[in-house]
């Protein structure tokens, strides 16, 4: 299971987690949008998170693939479906952490660079254990 996950990472030379990992956190995404060429999954995207905060991750499309608007419409797919799930009247926060570059992909779609005027920095932390 998720050989296309493992093989799509690969081609644009991110790490892959551990097998138990993986497993676990791809049964656990609340929505996860595939591009499926001849059979090969070329792109993929996935969102987690509890119906008030969202992060996007895993958004990958094939180097041979890139460029044909696959990315994007991945994206566009994981906002409609929390505009979806936002009952009117009420907000929904989507978070991502951009690869260094990729900043204006996600800009072009209405996310905003963080620091500003009412966010501090995004921040993050590695959790790596040894045996
Ligand atoms: C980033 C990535 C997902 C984009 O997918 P894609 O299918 O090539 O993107 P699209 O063809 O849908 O492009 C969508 C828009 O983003 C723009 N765009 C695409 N790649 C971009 C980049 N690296 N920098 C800035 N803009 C970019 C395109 O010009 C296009 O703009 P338009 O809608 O005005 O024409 C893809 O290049 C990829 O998988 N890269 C490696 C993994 C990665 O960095 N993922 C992002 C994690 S944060």
């Amino acid at each position: 299971m998720g050989l296309w996950y493992y093989r799509l990472r690969e081609s644009v030379g991110w790490l892959n987690f551990s097998k138990v990992q993986t497993e676990k956190s791809l049964n656990h995404s609340l929505y996860t949008v595939t591009a499926v060429e001849d059979h090969q999954t070329v792109g993929m995207g996935r969102l987690i998170g509890d119906g008030l905060y969202y992060v996007i991750v895993d958004v990958v499309v094939h180097p041979a693939f890139q460029g044909m608007g696959i990315g994007g419409k991945i994206v566009d797919m994981m906002i409609a479906y929390v505009d979806r799930e936002t009952p009117c009247e009420a907000r929904s926060s989507v978070q991502l952490i951009a690869e260094k570059g990729k900043e204006t992909f996600y800009e072009k779609r209405g996310f905003k660079r963080i620091p500003h005027d009412f966010c501090g920095s995004g921040m993050r932390k590695v959790i790596l254990k040894k045996k």
